[in-house]
């Protein structure tokens, strides 16, 4: 176990013991180093090749909210390069939070018996209140409420680079939840460490960034172009990424019930609306708003690289954060 703790701060060429809680730690040099890794850490996977890269560490994961991919993978990524789980899912109802221990606590508990803390957690701030509350070991933010969803960015990121082979001078559609998606507010942060992109939002008008998340992206560079309609998509996307209105931070079911699904990508909208060479990404779970009959269109990809990205990426993050 690791006896001391590193600053929470940028990633700096240097991944050992930081934590990972915002895409604004990264640079593009940052990111260069991580996706060197995904190469060896698929062949890995692919293989079934023993690794022993973090033999030894003890990782928790501690989900205060449901996943499917980003635990999934998680707990994958550990074990196929060498390192062990503690997975807490739910400890609101299975750990002593139910008696009413402190989240702070809950944090110290669990890093006195680990090398790495992953969380999940439905209120923004989260991963940073507990990278204060942790001393010694690094925490990796796995989703904070409508804050930052990193990890997913950065395979998302790799996706995109794994297809046009650069991060910059990209046309990229993001349409959804705006305001209250994590992974669109990470994929924001990191399409804006590179020059020369675009990035269109496509969403209701209730469902527009908020004016101060946009504030934040414009004063880094990047071009952002709100849109509230399929008609003003332009026709040379490189990117389309859709995510799903996301019921659960709604106070009103009815206001939600107003704004889901206002756009669905079916296959006519996609062969109207897309390009050839346009890959469509999605972070996950769709509910609807991509329809199954566009699972097979070899422009889709969240049920392919996508997903598999999501085990090498985070498999590289977990070997270069915690190797010995
Ligand atoms: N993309 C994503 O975060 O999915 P899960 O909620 O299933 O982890």
């Amino acid at each position: 176990m690791t006896l001391f703790k590193k600053l929470m701060d940028k990633i700096n060429g240097d991944f050992r013991e930081k934590d990972i809680i915002s895409l604004d730690q990264f640079t593009q040099k940052d990111i260069k180093i991580l996706f060197s890794q995904v190469p060896k850490m698929r062949t890995i996977a692919l293989k079934a090749m023993p690794s022993k890269i973090i033999a030894g560490k003890i990782v928790v994961i501690l989900f205060y909210e449901p996943s499917s991919r980003t635990f999934g993978s998680f707990s994958t990524a550990i074990k196929q390069i060498g390192g062990q789980t503690v997975e807490i899912l739910n400890p609101q109802q299975f750990s002593s939070v139910v008696k009413g221990e402190t989240f702070e606590d809950t944090i110290r508990v669990f890093e006195a018996y680990s090398d790495a803390i992953i969380l999940r957690h439905p209120e923004r701030g989260t991963a940073a209140a507990a990278s204060d509350a942790a001393k010694c070991v690094p925490i990796i933010n796995a989703g904070d409420g409508v804050g930052e969803h990193p990890t997913q960015a950065l395979l998302d990121l790799y996706t995109i680079y794994e297809k046009f082979k650069r991060l910059d001078n990209l046309n990229v559609l993001v349409a959804g939840d705006m305001l209250n998606g994590r992974t669109v507010h990470s994929l924001t942060r990191g399409l804006a460490l590179y020059p020369k992109n675009t990035v269109y939002l496509l969403s209701p008008d209730d469902l527009r960034l908020s004016r101060k998340d946009y504030s934040n992206f414009i004063g880094r560079g990047v071009k952002l172009v709100e849109i509230n309609s399929e008609n003003d998509i332009p026709k040379n996307a490189h990117v389309w990424y859709w995510t799903r209105v996301q019921k659960e931070r709604f106070k009103n079911i009815k206001d939600y019930e107003k704004l889901k699904n206002k756009f669905v990508v079916s296959q006519k909208f996609l062969e109207k609306y897309a390009g050839k060479n346009t890959i469509l990404m999605h972070p996950l779970p769709r509910v609807g708003e991509i329809l199954t009959e566009v699972d097979n269109d070899p422009r889709a990809v969240y049920l392919r690289s996508q997903i598999r990205n999501g085990l090498y990426v985070r498999m590289a993050l977990l070997a270069l954060v915690l190797e010995r």
